[in-house]
């Protein structure tokens, strides 16, 4: 697929990642050998996303166990340096649940631990594409766009989208959650314009969103983070679609810091604010956002820009990385298996319960409520 990029890779010896630092200048590639560089590359965004971070932390296993078997680590350091991937940063539920889905296979060898990360990476594949159709479909019979007035009149224009962050390929391992679902709209012709918010303080949107968006061919236009609420209460949008960190069991969704002001926009414009995410990004063991962790980052990162100070330097920086919507801003959330409308009342946890006494918990398909 044209401007399609794998994010994660395994080569062999090493976990090899798109280094996100350098984009959108250099597409540059890193090999990551061993669990301190696979930790600070998460530390500093050169792997970063929810579900990507996942990939990253299943991988990070058999990191730790190939360097540990290099340098002759007893059980305990293997099992130390697991936890340090797992921890690397706190937000992204994807993270830890990477990890303890493969460190179980740790006792059967690494060719096993490497089996469990690769179908990590398979169904993330497959949950994009899936939340992409699902997705679109939702937007494409819920959301108005001006249709003919009258017979032979011109078809409706095309739609004209919000996104926040990145939640691209870059984010996951291929396509992208709320970008699969651009892209799908797009594949179908229905896309006029995406307004990226530049994302302030590290620019996802306008580094890594853009450059995905140019990529597929899809017309968008970068705007600073303040722009969004009047872009949105000028109506010039007619749907926000961002990606997730956690989402908890009632719908309150934790993404990048912003995303908070854009759903309080489209609340009070009456846009539609929809959420993609698979459901390795929803943690049902957390009743609400009250207890998602909130990545607090180095003030460096809004005192100044590119190595240079911009603040005056008796000013101190306040920097946390995320955000949480409440469930009564998100009108929709889209996940691999379908859509949930969340503003009117249906939330994961009752989706996973309805689901648990025919399949268990592990099948979450037809939970689709439109
Ligand atoms: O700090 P980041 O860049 O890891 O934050 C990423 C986001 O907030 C994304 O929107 C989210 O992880 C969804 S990715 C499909």
């Amino acid at each position: 697929m044209s401007g399609n990029v794998r994010t994660i890779a395994w080569t062999g010896e090493a976990l090899r990642i798109i280094d996100q630092t350098a984009l959108p200048d250099r597409l540059e590639y890193l090999d990551l050998r061993d669990v301190g560089e696979l930790v600070s590359a998460i530390r500093r965004l050169a792997v970063r996303g929810a579900p990507a971070l996942g990939a990253a932390g299943a991988y990070g296993v058999a990191l730790a166990m190939s360097q540990g078997a290099r340098e002759g680590w007893d059980e305990r350091a293997v099992a130390a340096a697991v936890a340090q991937v797992r921890t690397a940063r706190p937000t992204a539920v994807n993270l830890a649940v990477g990890v303890d889905r493969v460190a179980p296979l740790m006792s059967r060898g690494l060719p096993a631990v490497l089996a469990e990360a690769a179908a990590v990476v398979a169904e993330d594949v497959a949950a994009n594409r899936a939340m992409g159709v699902h997705g679109a479909d939702w937007i494409q019979t819920r959301v108005p766009r001006p249709g003919p007035a009258a017979p032979g009149a011109p078809p409706p224009r095309g739609l004209r989208l919000l996104t926040h962050c990145n939640a691209g390929a870059l984010a996951t391992t291929e396509w992208g959650t709320a970008l699969g679902v651009v892209r799908e709209l797009h594949a179908r012709g229905l896309v006029e314009m995406v307004y990226v918010d530049e994302t302030r303080p590290l620019l996802q949107g306008a580094r890594l969103t853009a450059w995905e968006l140019g990529r597929a061919g899809i017309p968008h236009r970068v705007q600073v983070d303040g722009a969004a609420a009047s872009t949105i209460c000028r109506g010039l949008v007619d749907v926000a679609v961002i990606g997730a960190d956690r989402i908890a069991a009632n719908g309150d969704t934790a993404n990048k810091i912003g995303s908070l002001g854009v759903a309080l926009a489209c609340a009070d414009a009456g846009v539609p604010f929809v959420v993609a995410a698979p459901w390795t990004t929803i943690d049902l063991g957390l009743p609400s956002g009250a207890d998602i962790p909130i990545e607090q980052r180095s003030e460096d990162e809004v005192l100044g820009w590119g190595g240079t100070r911009t603040a005056p330097q008796v000013s101190g920086g306040f920097n946390p990385a995320f955000d949480v919507t409440p469930a009564r801003l998100v009108t929709a959330l889209v996940t691999e298996t379908g859509v949930l409308e969340i503003s009117a009342g249906q939330t994961p946890a009752g989706a996973a319960a309805a689901a648990r006494p025919a399949a268990g918990p592990a099948t979450l398909w037809d939970t689709a409520a439109g």
